[in-house]
């Protein structure tokens, strides 16, 4: 067979050239050229001739928008409840969805129970370049899982990994891990960049063709990205990503793109001794559980993707000894917490730069929302003052740049969450005060952040 012809492109700019170069003839920078395989021409896109606008030949035809017949998706539960949560409702058929976490978060272990779940209704081919199938089929045993007939393959070759799917015709195959895929028809070196975009657009395009749904296992770097090109994530329909500390049991599966249902959406594990457990009600687990309130405690009410769950943003304020004191943030946006010593300083009266300032968030989890803003300086105040808040207090709101406390959605429902887990007294912008009284539970409603800071007293 004649070699195929291949290009380099620029991972940045997408410029291409015919040559390997070291820098980027068009925007200059350094080592992005990645060597890419030149089709004659682009095999049809099977998701769009099923809708109907490819037409046969090549010729493309226009539709009206509305005599265009949608094709529900076919979804199939896993049966795992947190899993099915993450991926909007269970694995939509035909889909591709990216697994990224830390090595040994537990990605094999839930993927394995995800495809032994999944094999009397969607029979599975679990293909492995990183274990031998002895290993796989250990960590199977001490699972306890029940295997029926899910098959499993050693190879890191998409070429020789094909035929294979095409004899064996699975309904699911797990690719464990991206990286360590190669096609041969490329020179790079397995785990470059063109290597494992190359694989993935391989096993993509072959899942839009048969159907078959397609879990990709894929590394993170220390920058926290999937190794390998961003454009890996334009290229599956979802991206779900482990996160976790690695002394805490817990486990929080995080969508960070979906084509079929909610981001941020979050699923909650715990590692246990036969593999990874849905924990169905999480809030009580990102609370420290200490008995009597603490200096240096807030509870936040955040809301990641469709359920409210309660976490706890602690903070430690200390002398610093050091010209440029530390300011340390786990589970939150560094720079966040440097504004937010800004505003508490020229709208809350309270200056802390002489003072070491370290902030996390309970139990490993990882808070995007501005919601946690207003908690996080409760907690930064209490350690402050070395005073505990007394009644236990939730609080959320956003802290703008003005001192202004603004709302964030779904209040009420946060509200109610709070009040179920037994917190007295909310602390949150006034338009986010419900109507009507919730049981149990005072509302603060606050306008700016001096108010904030007194109310927390
Ligand atoms: P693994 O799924 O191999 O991680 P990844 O594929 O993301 O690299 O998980 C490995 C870790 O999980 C390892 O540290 C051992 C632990 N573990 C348990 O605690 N209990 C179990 O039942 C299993 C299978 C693994
Ligand atoms: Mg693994």
């Amino acid at each position: 067979m004649a070699k195929p012809r291949t290009a380099y492109v620029c991972t940045e700019c997408g410029a291409s050239a015919s040559k390997w170069q070291g820098q980027c003839p068009e925007c200059g920078v350094w080592n992005t050229m990645s060597e890419i395989v030149v089709e004659a021409a682009p095999p049809p896109n099977a998701r769009g001739a099923r809708a109907g606008y490819a037409g046969q030949g090549g010729a493309s035809q226009v539709t009206r928008l509305a005599d265009v017949v949608h094709d529900q998706e076919v979804r199939e539960p896993v049966g795992i409840g947190e899993l099915d949560r993450v991926l909007g409702g269970g694995l939509v058929q035909g889909s591709v969805v990216l697994i990224g976490g830390d090595p040994g978060i537990g990605k094999s272990t839930l993927l394995l129970q995800a495809v032994a779940a999944l094999e009397p209704r969607l029979p599975g081919l679990y293909v492995t370049g990183e274990e031998s199938l002895g290993q796989v089929s250990a960590r199977a045993k001490r699972l306890g899982l029940e295997l029926g007939d899910l098959r499993c393959l050693t190879e890191t070759c998409v070429e020789r990994i094909l035929p294979q799917l095409a004899k064996e015709k699975p309904r699911l195959v797990v690719i464990d891990s991206i990286q360590t895929m190669y096609s041969d028809q490329l020179a790079a070196a397995p785990g470059s960049v063109s290597q494992v975009r190359e694989s993935a657009a391989r096993l993509v395009r072959m899942a839009k063709e048969t159907g078959i749904s397609v879990f990709l296992v894929g590394h993170v770097t220390k920058e926290g990205g999937i190794a390998g090109p961003r454009v890996l994530e334009h290229m599956v329909d979802a991206v779900l990503y482990f996160e976790g500390e690695s002394g805490s049991r817990f486990r929080v599966l995080r969508a960070f793109k979906n084509r079929f249902g909610a981001v941020n959406e979050l699923g909650v594990f715990a590692m246990g001794e036969t593999g990874l457990r849905e924990v169905p009600n999480p809030s009580a687990i990102f609370l420290s559980g200490s008995p009597e309130p603490q200096p240096g405690s807030c509870v936040m009410v955040t809301r990641e993707g469709t359920r409210p769950l309660l976490v706890e943003a602690q903070a430690l304020v200390d002398a610093s000894p050091l010209a440029n004191p530390r300011r340390v943030a786990l589970g939150l946006e560094q720079s966040r917490l440097a504004m937010l010593l800004a505003v508490m300083h020229r709208h809350g009266g309270i200056g802390v730069y002489d003072q070491d300032v370290y902030v996390n968030v309970v139990g490993g989890i990882r808070v995007q929302e501005t919601a946690a803003d207003l908690p996080v300086l409760l907690a930064i105040l209490s350690s402050f003052r070395n005073r505990p808040l007394e009644t236990p207090t939730v609080a959320f709101g956003e802290v703008g740049l003005s001192g202004e406390i603004r709302p964030v959605p779904n209040g009420e429902e946060r509200l109610r969450e709070a009040a179920t887990y037994g917190f007295k007294r909310a602390i949150v912008a006034r338009a986010n005060a419900p109507k009507k009284p919730i049981k149990d539970l005072e509302i603060i409603p606050v306008e700016r952040l001096a108010q904030a800071l007194e109310a927390a007293q």
